[in-house]
């Protein structure tokens, strides 16, 4: 498929929100952008089934899930990675605003669903989708930004400049 540039894309929020200067560094193949309408179509959930199981829920159901994202705005920033060969997705990222009572109703960005292709890892895509994503969470005026990993990612986080802080908890239904 040609590489499809942000102009005729529907995206899930504001291309120039995200960081040039991040933009500027990655390989001349490789684009940076907000998650598309139509991005079921470049492999989203293949790159995301590289974290953990991904059940299909069909293109309508996910166009829905875009949309009920879109509607909530300020809230959830999802970023793709695309190879501008093949107008595939590589790598995705995400980082959802919380909004507080607290610290002078300040907000917090939790990073989640953080997935580079198998193939493309040890690139520094990763590393690019922490610091698009970090970027969005402090312009969006947050005074902390965080996330639960494996033990084995520690190092990876801390490549990007994130620190230990005490521990998950977590209860499955
Ligand atoms: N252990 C040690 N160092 C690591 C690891 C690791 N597991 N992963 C990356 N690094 C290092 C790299 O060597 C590199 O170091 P350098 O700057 O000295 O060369 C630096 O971290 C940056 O690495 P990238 O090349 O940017 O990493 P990559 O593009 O491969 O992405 C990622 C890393 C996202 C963890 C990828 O391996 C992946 O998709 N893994 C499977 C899914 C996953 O575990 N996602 C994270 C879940 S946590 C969450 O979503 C909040």
């Amino acid at each position: 498929m040609p590489f499809t540039p942000d102009s005729e894309l529907d995206l899930l929020f504001p291309a120039e929100l995200i960081s040039l200067e991040v933009k500027n560094q990655l390989h001349q193949d490789v684009h940076v952008r907000p998650l598309a309408a139509t991005d079921y179509r470049r492999g989203h959930l293949d790159v995301l089934s590289v974290l953990t199981v991904v059940t299909d829920p069909g293109e309508e159901a996910w166009v829905a899930q875009f949309h009920a994202m879109r509607a909530l705005p300020l809230t959830y920033y999802m970023i793709v990675m695309v190879d501008k060969n093949t107008d595939v997705i590589i790598g995705v990222g995400t980082v959802f605003i919380e909004r507080k009572f607290l610290r002078g109703l300040g907000s917090v960005g939790h990073i989640e669903d953080i997935a580079v292709d198998k193939k493309q890892q040890g690139k520094k895509l990763g590393l690019r989708i922490i610091q698009v994503l970090t970027g969005l969470s402090e312009n969006s005026g947050c005074y902390k930004t965080i996330l639960n990993c494996s033990n084995d990612n520690i190092p990876f986080y801390q490549k990007c400049g994130y620190v230990q802080k005490e521990n998950e908890m977590a209860k499955y239904a």
